[in-house]
């Protein structure tokens, strides 16, 4: 299997992540600015299907309506000529000072009419770029003290958010659905729908839940300790995993933002055999961030390492699926049998407790799990078989 990547791919990038120029709370910018037609070159030269963006990563925010069309239609061109795609576009609700206590979730109300107008301008200009999946990341919808901000009160307000959003959506006609990126804390303290679980049960309250996904970022959950592989499996379940962030992260602090797989490399071995045997079809989307070591050619390498990294596990995790020893020990551990209902047909409750089960020799029985996870790092490491 080859990897080199291809638009049949389906990777894309953030703008801002190959155009992040590595401004840390301790330090200065170590890159210079990136123009967002030479990353949409960039990017398509190896293989990218497609950049996503903020509003503000195209539109300088306030740049006036003659610099705003200037802006869009340089890149549009640059779309044309390269054949990458739009799949995403988002609002950006965290940089300006105005949403320093948030958006959808401010105190101030005129705030949270302005987010909902600026998030609505965006809106429009992803329905005319083609974009069917708009994502809603809320880092500044948080607290960093409950006196500030009353929890209860601020998830009413964001359940209204998200409904008159999706009200403008329909209303509009546009092929558009909605993705909650969950994230636990950082910029706020803590933020409001902390993780994929969060999320989901929020959704389920909406006026139109069927217009609201969730994308889950790899680190996201981990920084919150959770197991990311079974956040995905559960959104995947639910039918609401529309769209994904891959990044690298080594367990929980800061939000690192490696590039995929340079952080948990096992764990992101089972996400990728999980993403592939259930067949996501979403874009496998990136947002990492070059190493603020790196000039302009680490950029670029960086973000080819993204997508290697992809392609190989996924040669790996076939491999290993594949490998007879994996079957035969799969099948030893009877993994097969989770899929047999608990019930058969025509079975009640009344059909349980069974007098001949041997619960001692059930409980003594072992699972043989070590062998079938040495397996899968044998194949992660490329060792080959013996
Ligand atoms: C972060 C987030 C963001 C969002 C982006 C799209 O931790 O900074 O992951 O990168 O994904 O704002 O909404
Ligand atoms: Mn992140
Ligand atoms: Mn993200």
């Amino acid at each position: 299997m080859s990897l080199t990547p291809t638009p049949a791919d389906k990777f894309t990038f953030g703008l801002w992540t190959v155009g992040w120029q590595a401004r840390d709370p301790f330090g200065d910018a170590t890159r210079a600015p990136l123009d967002p037609v030479r990353s949409v070159n960039e990017l398509a030269a190896r293989g990218a299907y497609g950049v996503t963006f903020h509003d503000d990563d195209l539109i300088p925010f306030g740049s006036d309506e003659a610099a705003r069309n200037g802006h869009i239609h340089r890149f549009k061109k640059a779309l044309e000529e390269t054949g990458m795609k739009v799949p995403m576009a988002t609002t950006n609700l965290f940089t300006h000072p105005v949403f320093k206590d948030g958006a959808l979730t401010s105190n101030d109300r005129d705030i949270r009419r302005f987010a909902l107008s600026k998030a609505m301008r965006n809106i429009d200009l992803a329905a005319e770029l083609g974009a069917q999946i708009y994502v809603c990341w809320g880092g500044r919808e948080g607290a960093e003290s409950d006196g500030a901000k009353d929890a209860y009160v601020a998830l009413e307000r964001y359940r209204e958010g998200f409904n008159i959003l999706g009200a403008y959506v329909k209303d509009k006609g546009y092929d558009i659905k909605f993705a909650i990126e969950p994230k636990p804390n950082e910029p706020r303290g803590d933020i409001f729908l902390p993780t994929i679980g969060h999320a989901l049960a929020f959704i389920n309250t909406l006026d139109n839940p069927e217009m609201v996904g969730v994308n889950p970022e790899v680190g996201h959950e981990q920084m919150a300790g959770l197991n990311f592989v079974h956040g995905i499996a559960q959104a995947l379940w639910q039918g609401k995993l529309f769209h994904i962030d891959l990044n690298g992260q080594h367990g929980p602090k800061f939000d690192q933002d490696l590039v995929f797989g340079h952080g948990d490399l096992k764990s992101a071995f089972f996400l990728v055999d999980l993403l592939e045997r259930y067949n996501y079809q979403g874009p496998k989307h990136f947002d990492y961030k070059p190493a603020r070591t790196e000039d302009d050619a680490g950029v670029w390498e960086s973000a080819t390492a993204n997508m290697r990294t992809y392609l190989a596990l996924k040669e790996r995790a076939l491999a290993f699926r594949k490998d007879p020893r994996v079957i035969d020990a799969m099948k030893a551990s009877r993994i097969d049998q989770l899929e047999v209902p608990t019930l058969a047909a025509g079975e009640s409750w009344r059909d349980l407790g069974d007098a001949s089960f041997d619960v001692e020799l059930a409980g003594a029985r072992g699972y043989g799990y070590e062998k079938i996870d040495q397996l899968a790092l044998e194949h992660l490491m490329g060792v080959k078989a013996e």
